[in-house]
């Protein structure tokens, strides 16, 4: 299976879950500082303070990167790293910080994909409101004209997984801030949306030539069985999970039938004001797609697991359904350029007396995974790039230090990398641009 010439490898991460030095030339408190430091809200009580100790270790890991051949790193941006408190003073210090790694990147051959939101909200933005508040989607605008000066990066994503935002952070109460409201977080989605679409707008406007999108996690929706009542849940949940994120985008409108079922439960139809549609819709010149699992419902709307289940419960493993994503987006979606921005598996393998992490799970994940997007790119869905998730073992959110999802094993106690067999497969594949 050989890919396209100029098809691009590279793999992600972001600020929050890498970087540590949390407290650190001037970054100013996010959400996640205070929802990890709440007791009982993160697996061991563990925090993102040190993380994988990436801010003092840049050059080490630009070198990383190197050998390990990828041509694209996706990043995201602290914003109050950035922006202390969200918005007003600027904190050189931060800028600098990704203005070295922009530049190593470069010196390296490997292209920048900056995130600029990856769940790590200024506390001091939350403390007025936080998503909740429609000017929320103006001061991430602002932040985003900020950094769309100060840094020299072609490639931006706005928003990292909206949804999740939503549901793990405003329904189920699992993500910061904390919250299990579904009539907030449907209001929260709408903000997003502007967010995202004032942002891509500001970048238009200001830097013709340079590309934005969303970064969606996008889940293909099956039927568990072969009854009405299952079709017709599978239609609801396809509109939960995959609509309501792409159809303001592409169409300028939020689905119908999502309208009717949110105007159940929130004020969200209340809070869209005119225009606002027209925002959303800025035309986006690529769309990041975040790919882990299916979902199959039944008849009472219930999810149902079909195959192996990954440590993570979530984490249903299907690798056709990555096919299937994508050939659905191509099919009812105009078409734009499709990045691949997260894809990925934890596993706990350990280093070996002779150093080597024998991770043939995580191996074999992406063989299958990436089988499955060249069947799509072969069949002609234009798909420019594929990151794994993730380059380092990380902060895993909720389930903190516990879930390893790194190419990239790290000892957190002295901060040593060591390639695991997974991240020595994937060079290999790089440079051959061939999958055998
Ligand atoms: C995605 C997140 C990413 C990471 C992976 C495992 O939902 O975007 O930060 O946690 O899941």
């Amino acid at each position: 299976m050989r890919f396209p010439q100029d098809f691009v490898w590279g793999a992600a991460t972001s600020a929050y879950q890498i970087e540590g030095a949390a407290h650190e030339d001037g970054r100013g408190p996010s959400v996640w500082d205070t929802f990890s430091r709440t007791p009982g809200k993160v697996h061991g009580g563990d925090t993102g303070d040190v993380a994988s100790g990436h801010y003092h270790r840049l050059e080490e890991d630009l070198d990383l990167m190197a050998s390990l051949a990828l041509r694209s790193y996706r990043f995201s941006l602290s914003w109050s790293r950035v922006l202390p408190e969200g918005t007003g003073q600027i904190n050189q210090a931060g800028l600098d910080f990704y203005r070295r790694l922009v530049e190593g990147l470069r010196e390296r051959g490997i292209r920048p994909m900056a995130t600029l939101f990856h769940w790590d909200l200024p506390q001091a933005l939350q403390d007025k409101g936080g998503w909740e508040n429609r000017d929320c989607a103006h001061w991430f605008a602002d932040y985003a004209k900020v950094v769309f000066d100060e840094l020299n990066i072609r490639d931006w994503l706005t928003i990292n997984e909206p949804k999740t935002v939503v549901e793990a952070g405003y329904q189920m109460g699992i993500h910061a801030p904390g919250v299990t409201d579904p009539a907030r977080s449907f209001v929260v989605l709408h903000h997003l949306h502007l967010a995202h679409g004032l942002a891509a707008a500001a970048l238009h406007a200001t830097h013709p030539g340079r590309r934005i999108g969303p970064a969606l996690n996008l889940a293909p929706v099956y039927p568990a069985d072969d009854t009405d009542r299952a079709r017709e849940q599978a239609r609801l949940h396809d509109g939960l999970e995959n609509r309501i994120y792409l159809d303001p985008i592409f169409n300028g409108r939020y689905p119908a039938d999502m309208l009717e079922w949110i105007g159940g439960r929130s004020r969200m139809p209340e809070v869209i004001e005119e225009g606002d549609l027209v925002t959303i819709s800025e035309p986006i010149d690529l769309l990041g797609v975040q790919y882990y699992n299916p979902k199959y419902v039944n008849g009472e709307g219930e999810r149902v697991f079909k195959h192996p289940v990954a440590q993570a419960q979530w984490l249903e493993i299907h690798p056709d359904g990555l096919y299937d994503v994508l050939v659905r987006l191509k099919r009812d979606y105009r078409e734009v350029p499709l990045v691949i921005t997260e894809n990925g598996l934890p596993t706990l393998d350990e280093p070996d007396e002779d150093g080597r992490v024998r991770d043939d799970g995580r191996l074999g994940f992406y063989r299958d995974h990436l089988a499955a997007l060249h069947r799509a790119i072969a069949e002609g869905v234009r798909v420019e790039g594929y990151h794994a998730w993730s380059l380092l073992d990380n902060f895993e959110w909720a389930e903190g230090y516990s879930q390893r999802f790194g190419l990239v094993h790290v000892d957190y106690a002295t901060q040593r990398r060591t390639p695991k067999d997974s991240a020595l497969w994937y060079r290999d594949v790089i440079r051959s641009g061939r999958l055998d």
